[in-house]
């Protein structure tokens, strides 16, 4: 496929479709012809001609001129027909929608390893920040030890709101939708499973292992109350999503998505707002730091357009760490650090910790923090209690 032979039909004219449309006006290089857009709904008002629109997929997939799909629609499973169909007709795919590639990441494997067609997602994770092509080419040869980040900017956006003005959390959510920062339906997105979604995608790049996102724990800044806040500023500390990886010593891999006080001299500290950023840890390269726009229509549609220029000299992606490393598998069996925050003074199952570092009990809340075997932290009864909230204190793994 070379530059001048690019001919693109779009799936969804969205936030991140018109953001494409505006980044291809404005890009001084490469600049593909959009030829036909599908979209959904039939009576939404569009600010382009009607003749680039379509509700029905196959005006797309069955024009032999089209020979690169880009869907950018928000529907999961719909956008898994998109792209099966399109890659069994020989086109190639470039997606932002990191549902549906961690959903159905060994369907998708699969359908590559048969059609040999590329299929690349840079911007379904954290949007801007270039970092699977990173975990792809520049890591080919070092072997990744671990991989931390911030990886959704709603929570990260809402965590910088309550901290700065004291806003609880449902006034920070709020904030964070007037300013579109967070949709209507905020629940993948406070509850981690958007992190958890791009997580997923970055564990098959960096250790070589595929696991559905059901398999992978994530717990999401839900409970946060001012309690938790002011625990965090006593400590001087911030309290950040962070999804992560971490190869353990006994083997295997410690994957999860929690909230977590971080301090001033970690690399992500001064991470706010709804920007993302991503430390690896390398035995070569040492560490590396990638911070950037996790989401908008810009931020997000540049990657895209990065991917599109990338299909122009046949890059697909080879999944190097898959072949490396073919004995990766999940290990909840270890040790964290954590502060256990909680109402009824027996409700925090105090007797499992290996550790008690702190006790604090008052009239208001009560809180603990200590050494906790992960597997028993995740199987206990009361971690899921509405009054029970839990946050990893430092990014101890052992
Ligand atoms: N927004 C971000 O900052 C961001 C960042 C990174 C990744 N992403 C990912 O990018 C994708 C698009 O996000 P977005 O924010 O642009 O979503 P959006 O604003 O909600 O737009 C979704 C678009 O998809 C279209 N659509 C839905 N179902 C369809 C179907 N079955 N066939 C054809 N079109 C369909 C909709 O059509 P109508 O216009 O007719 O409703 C709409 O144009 C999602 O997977 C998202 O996770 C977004």
């Amino acid at each position: 496929m070379s530059r001048n032979n690019i001919t693109v039909g779009l799936f969804g004219f969205g936030c991140v479709g018109q953001g494409l449309f505006s980044v291809l006006e404005n890009s001084i290089g490469f600049k593909p012809e959009i030829k036909k857009i599908c979209v959904k709904h039939k009576e939404k008002e569009r600010n382009l001609a009607d003749k680039y629109f379509t509700f029905n997929k196959y005006e797309i997939l069955d024009d032999p001129e089209i020979n690169v799909i880009v869907e950018l629609t928000d529907d999961f499973e719909a956008a898994f027909e998109i792209v099966k169909e399109a890659l069994e007709r020989g086109k190639a795919v470039v997606t932002a929608n990191k549902k549906m590639v961690s959903e159905y990441f060994e369907e998708i494997l699969l359908l590559q390893e048969k059609y040999k067609i590329p299929f690349l997602y840079e911007a379904a994770c954290c949007a801007s920040i270039p970092v699977i092509r990173n975990f792809e080419e520049y890591y080919d040869n070092d072997t990744l030890y671990s991989f931390h980040g911030i990886m959704n900017g709603t929570t990260n956006f809402i965590l910088t709101e309550m901290r700065n003005t004291g806003k609880p959390f449902k006034t920070a959510l709020e904030s964070a939708q007037k300013n579109g920062y967070a949709e209507s339906n905020p629940t993948h997105d406070i509850e981690g499973y958007d992190s958890k979604y791009k997580l997923c995608i970055l564990l098959t790049h960096a250790f070589g292992l595929t696991v559905k996102p059901d398999k992978v724990l994530n717990f999401g800044i839900q409970k946060i109350n001012d309690f938790d806040i002011r625990f965090a500023n006593e400590k001087k500390g911030k309290i950040k999503l962070i999804a992560r990886a971490h190869r353990l010593k006994s083997g295997g891999i410690a994957v999860f998505v929690m909230p977590q006080l971080i301090f001033e001299n970690n690399e992500l500290f001064t991470v706010d707002g709804v920007d993302n950023g991503i430390v690896t840890e390398n035995f070569f390269a040492d560490k590396n730091i990638f911070i950037g726009k996790g989401a908008g229509a810009i931020p997000t549609a540049a990657a895209v357009l990065s991917d599109l220029s990338a299909l122009s000299y046949d890059y697909k992606y080879e999944y190097k760490k898959k072949m490396q490393l073919s004995n990766s598998f999940i290990n909840n069996d270890f040790f964290v650090n954590v502060y256990v925050r909680f109402n009824e003074r027996n409700e925090a199952g105090i007797h499992q910790f290996e550790e008690v570092y702190e006790e604090y009990y008052s009239t208001d809340q009560n809180y603990i923090t200590g050494k906790i075997r992960f597997n028993k932290l995740i199987r206990s009864e009361w971690i899921n209690k509405e009054s029970v909230n839990v946050i990893l204190i430092n990014d101890k793994i052992y």
